[in-house]
């Protein structure tokens, strides 16, 4: 067996994967993570005013003028640094409040009602802007090179024929996650902790077929990876959960409140981990439901802040936490950046193996020049197929 003491394990602390982790403009998966359209906010939190966000370490603000078109600006004004956040909101674009400098969602200088009337200087000024659009709720920015700019992609989950589309913040790791963005997104290529962490450790947080120890498989698909977890239950029936990542930053997730009777279900929402900056991370869900059964919404979207589950009570204390551990402690307190060369790797951490292993490939081919996965340019060809989902039989 081998024995280690703690005595001098933080003389040298190895440093965290920069390559993988890293989201700053000019950083090798900073620079993969602009090639997609990211989530910046709720369309809902620009109803009124502008909203400030913070993504990929840049400061922007999101808006929609009073024509209701979306813009994604820098959120410095382009005169003197006035953050637009304070702006008057009006039908040709966002008028910044200190000078009153007029800008349209593309960031053109329309109006300096401060600057003579013949002057030309407007049109030599611009604010640095991002296309901007919104989908099923969400305002997406994209914030890569111009030439670059993929088509949006299509998810065959949000296109049910009679389903409506709504979007949420996924909090489950706090309003903003304290922690780098992959281990989250890793997690999601980790199910047997669901049999740990949400079942025999913390008390049965999802339903109690996750309890039962499951035979793990993984695989690459067209988009990115998939996780298949079988279990043969007590009752004699057997679980199969599939769940999908999407490269880079994207997922989709069947509920987990699978019952122990013989059921099929697909997962009805993609979701999104963005990087707010290295050690800071929000995440979105679009999900869609049948309009005539409003309350089958997932788990998902009616978990509190800090928990998974929708049927688990927010934690109202630290002692809370210790008892009880949810998603939020287990993934934040890897550490603000998980550190890679510390870590242990085990047969059941195989999916977190083979995810940085597609998201290097990424980086290659970013670097090498190459559209990496998902990155589409033919709007006939864009859309992604969705197989996670439960089945018990
Ligand atoms: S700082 Fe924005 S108009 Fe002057
Ligand atoms: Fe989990």
């Amino acid at each position: 067996m081998i024995k280690l003491s703690g005595y001098g394990r933080i003389a040298v602390v190895p440093a965290e994967n920069a390559e993988l982790t890293r989201v700053g403009a000019g950083t090798p998966m900073g620079e993969v993570l602009r090639r997609y359209w990211q989530p910046v906010c709720l369309a809902s939190d620009i109803e009124e005013l502008p909203k400030l966000v913070r993504i990929l370490g840049e400061e922007l603000v999101a808006f929609r003028d009073k024509s209701g078109r979306v813009g994604v600006l820098d959120a410095h004004c382009a005169h003197r640094g006035a953050s637009l956040e304070y702006g008057r909101i009006e039908a040709r674009g966002i008028r910044c409040c200190y000078h009153g400098w007029l800008f349209s969602v593309g960031g053109e200088c329309l109006e300096q009602p401060g600057e003579p009337p013949d002057s030309t200087f407007c049109s030599k000024v611009s604010q640095p802007a991002y296309p901007a659009r919104e989908f099923g709720g969400l305002v997406f920015a994209y914030m890569g090179p111009p030439d670059k700019e993929p088509v949006f992609p299509r998810f065959d989950n949000l296109e049910k024929p009679g389903w409506e589309l709504f979007a949420y913040r996924n909090m489950s790791r706090g309003a903003v996650a304290e922690c780098n963005w992959l281990q989250i997104q890793e997690n999601a290529m980790d199910p047997v902790h669901t049999a740990f962490l949400h079942s025999t450790i913390s008390t049965q947080q999802f339903s109690d077929i996750y309890a039962t120890l499951p035979q793990l498989d993984f695989a690459e698909t067209d988009y990115g990876m998939k996780y298949v977890r079988s279990a043969k239950l007590p009752s004699g029936r057997t679980f199969v959960r599939v769940q999908e990542n999407y490269t880079p930053n994207m997922r989709s997730i069947a509920d987990n409140l699978t019952p122990d009777r013989p059921y099929a279900d697909g997962a009805n929402l993609i979701g999104w981990w963005v990087p707010v900056d290295d050690t800071h991370t929000l995440g979105f869900h679009i999900e869609a439901y049948d309009p005539n059964d409003k309350e089958k919404v997932s788990t998902f979207a009616r978990a509190k802040e800090g928990r998974t589950a929708g049927t688990q009570e927010k934690h109202r204390s630290y002692e809370d936490t210790q008892r009880h551990p949810d998603d939020k402690e287990a993934q934040v307190s890897q550490r603000p950046i998980a550190v890679h060369a510390l870590e242990r790797l085990g047969t059941t951490d195989r999916g977190v193996i083979l995810f940085r292993k597609i998201l290097r490939r990424a980086l290659k081919d970013v670097s090498e020049g190459r559209d990496p996965q998902n990155v589409f340019r033919d709007p006939e060809r864009c859309q992604i197929k969705v197989v996670s989902g439960n089945t018990v039989s």
